[in-house]
């Protein structure tokens, strides 16, 4: 089939190269010349494994091209992806569909022959119906198209597997023609057995925010478990797997730590906030709210737990942050809780040199204060504090006592509860974790490097400074 995907970011780049794999004619559609110039040579304006491969593969296989027109990808295709940004507006926690609209209302004047559009950006509850007026209204006379919505639940870092081999396909139509066109679209996904969930587009719609809602709701639950451990002396890791024993909680998204970040969840939440309280059942989804502050909090508490261990104040200290995207395997920085924190502990006197293994571009241009080094160990030379802010596996490999030969006090902080407490405690490091707790000396290991942490007393509940890079809560 001949398809076109409208808007080539994260979303849209790698559905259109997964299309063109499975076997279709692809056009991808970008205002960006440069991104646009990027993945026409197969590369990928982002890191996200395995997309280069496919984007070469497929480009060389001439099923897939790119261009800035979106007259040709009207000519082109009576199948049209829309995958533009549907970012957090500016002035509120509502969605911006700014973008989806401009595409749905540019296209509609430019088609000639019936159509159908599928959304995929993740949208408020209702939008699919506001578009179809829209794009009603704007047909050249005896042309008919439909829109659909056909959400995308992939995971950065793995986008690719999880385009190939989703959980489920899930489509919002309002004609069997629509079904009919998405099924024969997925048709080599779906004879691998993937569940597909044909209903209304409302429905669709809310299955995406629902499901990322849900997801931020299991993260904001561990983290509360995990700040009453810390009052208790109870260990949330523990928790948490003997809880994820029963099937019907699960073990995963229930790792406690700094909180989520990214470009969906918590601009998701936030969106489906608003858009319930447009629709009059903001009191139903109120604990969205909570979730969010909750996902904050961790970063305050982070940053307090950072202040305990150098003795109450950052002033003059050199921290080492090791992790600066939200999420290991990305390059995405957007609402990093890692760089939250990093900024946080700069505003307030630190000397922080960040570490990250892919993100080190994306975090200096939107966090130009601290210094950026590309060697986790050099990141690490003469730190007062050492702070394990995302869980990449590259940390998880460094070997704790030549860290510990390097950096100016033994000091550890795994902010992702990610890193062997014994391993580290036995190579000589004071290791804190988020509701854990405390290192106390092993019987049999050596106490010869063991630092004693002086405790002055920072307070575990001090506030961010007005204006601080934590303080940016939800509204
Ligand atoms: C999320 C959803 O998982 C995808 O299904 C969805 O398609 C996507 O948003 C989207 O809406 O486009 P993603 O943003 O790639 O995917 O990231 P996640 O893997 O969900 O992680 C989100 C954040 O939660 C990260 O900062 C991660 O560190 C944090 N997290 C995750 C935890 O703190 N604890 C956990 O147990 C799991």
């Amino acid at each position: 089939m001949r398809l076109t995907v409208i808007g080539t970011g994260y979303l849209g780049a790698v559905h259109a190269a997964c299309m063109a794999d499975i076997g279709h004619d692809v056009l991808g559609v970008d205002t960006d010349t440069t991104k646009i110039a990027a993945l026409a040579q197969g590369q990928a304006p982002f890191f996200e494994p395995g997309l280069p491969e496919v984007l070469t593969r497929n480009n060389r296989g001439g099923r897939l091209r790119f261009t800035t027109s979106l007259q040709e990808a009207a000519d082109f295709a009576d199948v049209h992806f829309v995958c533009v940004g549907t970012p957090q507006r500016a002035d509120s926690l509502a969605a911006d569909l700014t973008h989806v609209e401009a595409v749905v209302d540019a296209l509609a004047g430019l088609l000639t022959r019936d159509s159908l559009l599928v959304g995929k950006s993740t949208v408020p509850v209702g939008t699919t119906r506001a578009l179809a007026r829209r794009l009603a209204v704007r047909l050249r006379p005896g042309v008919k198209a439909e829109i659909a919505w056909n959400p995308e639940f992939l995971r950065e870092g793995f986008a690719v597997q999880d385009t190939f081999r989703p959980d489920r396909l899930v489509v919002g139509v309002t004609s069997p023609e629509a079904d009919r066109v998405l099924r024969e679209v997925y048709a080599p996904i779906l004879a691998a057995g993937t569940a597909y969930v044909s209903t209304d587009p409302a429905t669709a719609e809310l299955v995406k925010v629902a499901a990322n809602s849900f997801l931020a709701t299991k993260i904001s639950f561990i983290n509360a478990m995990a700040e009453v451990c810390d009052a208790t002396g109870a260990d949330v890791v523990t928790l948490a797997d003997a809880m994820g024993h029963d099937a019907r909680i699960g073990r995963r998204f229930l790792s406690a730590g700094l909180g989520f970040g990214g470009g969906c969840l918590p601009k998701d939440i936030r969106a489906f906030l608003a858009r319930a309280e447009e629709l009059k059942v903001g009191e139903a989804v109120s604990f969205l709210r909570q979730i969010d502050e909750i996902n904050h909090r961790q970063r305050r508490r982070t940053v307090d737990a950072a202040c305990q261990l150098l003795g109450g104040t950052f002033d003059g200290q050199r921290v080492a942050v090791l992790g600066a995207t939200f999420k290991p395997d990305s390059d995405d920085v957007r609402d990093s809780p890692a760089l939250a924190v990093a900024a946080e502990i700069a505003d307030r006197g630190a000397d922080v040199v960040v570490h990250d293994p892919k993100g080190l571009d994306n975090a200096r241009a939107v966090l130009p204060g601290p210094a950026y080094c590309a060697d986790a160990t050099e990141a690490c030379r003469d730190a007062d504090v050492v702070l394990h802010l995302t869980e990449w596996s590259h940390y998880r490999d460094l070997d704790p006592a030549a860290l510990a030969d390097v950096v100016r006090a033994p000091r550890i902080l795994d902010a992702r509860n990610a890193l062997d407490p014994a391993l580290w405690r036995a190579a000589g490091w004071h290791l804190r974790a988020l509701g854990r707790p405390a290192s106390v000396p092993q019987p049999g290991t050596s106490d010869a490097r063991r630092v004693t942490i002086p405790q002055r007393g920072a307070p575990e509940s001090a506030a961010p400074a007005a204006g601080s890079p934590l303080s940016r809560a939800p509204k």
